[in-house]
């Protein structure tokens, strides 16, 4: 069976021990921008100061502890980490006031690393995966072993773009939210076609909406029309065009501070959309 393996680690920054079956944890270190600093505590253990202007210089460094899968056939991608989830993490640390006290909802999760760092700063997460493979079990485990950085009321529930029958309970919980997170979810044709079903029923509110979608365009050559093409990143955007949305995008220029370490490579994008709301 084809296995697919996360780039992060073959660039070799993150030390990861072997912990069950195929599992390993690693340790991913970041840096704290500085509203993170309280410099009188020992562990410098974290206090909200958003006035604080991020300040490299006094960096010092945190550690999350992410249990993971190092390569799986293609239906487990969500059991490894990808650069999107640490672009976004990077995002998220670099502008904590489109963050702070809001709730929260993550799409296609994966093992939830993302979740974790927006629940140092939001009012609540609801962090969402399919249920396969014990992913949502996985997410649950990494959440219990950064409690840490976790600072609000968090949960941990199956949102499958392919299923939209929502429970009208589970529906109005997660209308609540107002910023939506999507890491590198666009990689197949079907899933790329309900997530932006999913993103149509989720906007689809009087509410304003943020979502931010990280994503790593990925070419291949095609002999169709002899370029290299990125066909997802493409059929994401034909398919937002097709459905004739009145949504805000914006491309979100990647020159925020690095906190994780990765290649933050150019085929990354991050994009802002709003349901075009006035404000
Ligand atoms: C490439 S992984 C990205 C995981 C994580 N966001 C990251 O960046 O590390 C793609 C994610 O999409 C999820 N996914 C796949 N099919 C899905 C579906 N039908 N509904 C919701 N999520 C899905 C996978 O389980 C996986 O977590």
């Amino acid at each position: 069976m084809y296995r697919v393996t996360s780039e992060i680690f073959t660039e070799n920054h993150n030390l990861y021990v072997k912990y069950k079956n195929d599992n390993v944890i690693s340790t991913f270190v970041f840096k704290y921008p500085s509203y993170m600093i309280k410099p009188e505590c020992p562990d410098n253990i974290l206090i909200h100061d958003n006035d604080d202007d991020i300040d490299i210089d006094r960096q010092q460094e945190g550690q999350l502890l992410i249990e993971h899968h190092i390569s799986t056939e293609l239906q487990n991608v969500g059991l490894q980490v990808w650069r999107g989830a640490l672009l976004l993490a990077d995002y998220i640390l670099s502008n904590p006031d489109s963050f702070k006290d809001k709730i929260i909802l993550e799409l296609g999760a994966g093992v939830g690393l993302t979740s974790i760092v927006a629940s140092f700063l939001a009012k609540e997460v609801i962090c969402t995966d399919i249920d396969v493979n014990g992913i949502l079990q996985l997410i649950h485990r990494n959440f219990k072993r950064n409690l840490k950085y976790v600072r609000c009321k968090t949960d941990v529930k199956e949102l499958d773009f392919l299923n939209l029958e929502w429970h009208v309970s589970y529906a109005k919980r997660i209308n609540q939210a107002t910023v939506i997170l999507a890491a590198d979810v666009i990689y197949d044709e079907t899933i790329t076609e309900g997530f932006v079903q999913t993103l149509v029923k989720l906007l689809n509110s009087r509410t304003l909406k943020t979502v931010y979608i990280a994503l790593e365009k990925r070419y291949v050559f095609t002999t169709v029309n002899m370029d290299t093409t990125a066909p997802m990143y493409e059929e994401f955007l034909a398919c937002i065009e097709r459905k004739q949305l009145n949504w805000h995008i914006e491309y979100v220029k990647l020159d925020f501070p690095r906190y994780f370490s990765y290649n933050r490579v150019k085929q990354m994008i991050l994009m802002k959309i709003e349901n075009g709301l006035s404000k």
